[in-house]
């Protein structure tokens, strides 16, 4: 089974970014830790910093019934174009589990609304690199 594990704009520079707020771990370091705590899963990891390359991924999982780890990045909160992406995983009934290495809500208060959380399945925010691996999890024994 694959898992398609998206992330938006920046997470690219995890390891460097405010690593007093996302960790010190980069993208490839969270992706080979899902790779270790799931072996019998595929797990795709895939980054962009493109809204446009993020909705044709979107489309991608529908048409293939992947689950979908993702996490938005700033398009959590503004991006009606990703949601509408979303709403057809939801659709489907395919499950998305939106993540976030922090916890927005003690944030700035422009972080403490997403558009995407009503069309995911859940939810988990504010445990660093453990939010993905949680995400993971959860779809792994949803599947049984
Ligand atoms: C984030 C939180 C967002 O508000 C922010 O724009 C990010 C990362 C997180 O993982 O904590 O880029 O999604």
């Amino acid at each position: 089974q694959t898992i398609l594990v998206l992330n938006g704009p920046n997470l690219g520079r995890l390891g460097t970014r405010e690593p007093e707020v996302y960790g010190a771990e980069t993208l490839a370091d969270i992706g080979a830790q899902l790779e270790a705590s799931a072996p019998e899963l595929t797990i795709d990891l895939r980054q962009t910093d493109d809204e446009a390359e993020l909705i044709s991924w979107i489309h991608e999982a529908v048409d293939r019934r992947l689950p979908v780890v993702l996490n938005p990045a700033a398009f959590t909160h503004y991006s009606y174009a990703l949601r509408d992406a979303a709403a057809q995983l939801k659709q489907a009934g395919v499950p998305l589990v939106e993540v976030h290495l922090s916890n927005p809500h003690t944030r700035e208060t422009f972080r403490h609304s997403s558009v995407i959380s009503g069309v995911a399945t859940g939810v988990i925010a504010g445990f660093g690199a453990e939010s993905y691996r949680l995400a993971v999890d959860w779809i792994q024994r949803s599947l049984g």
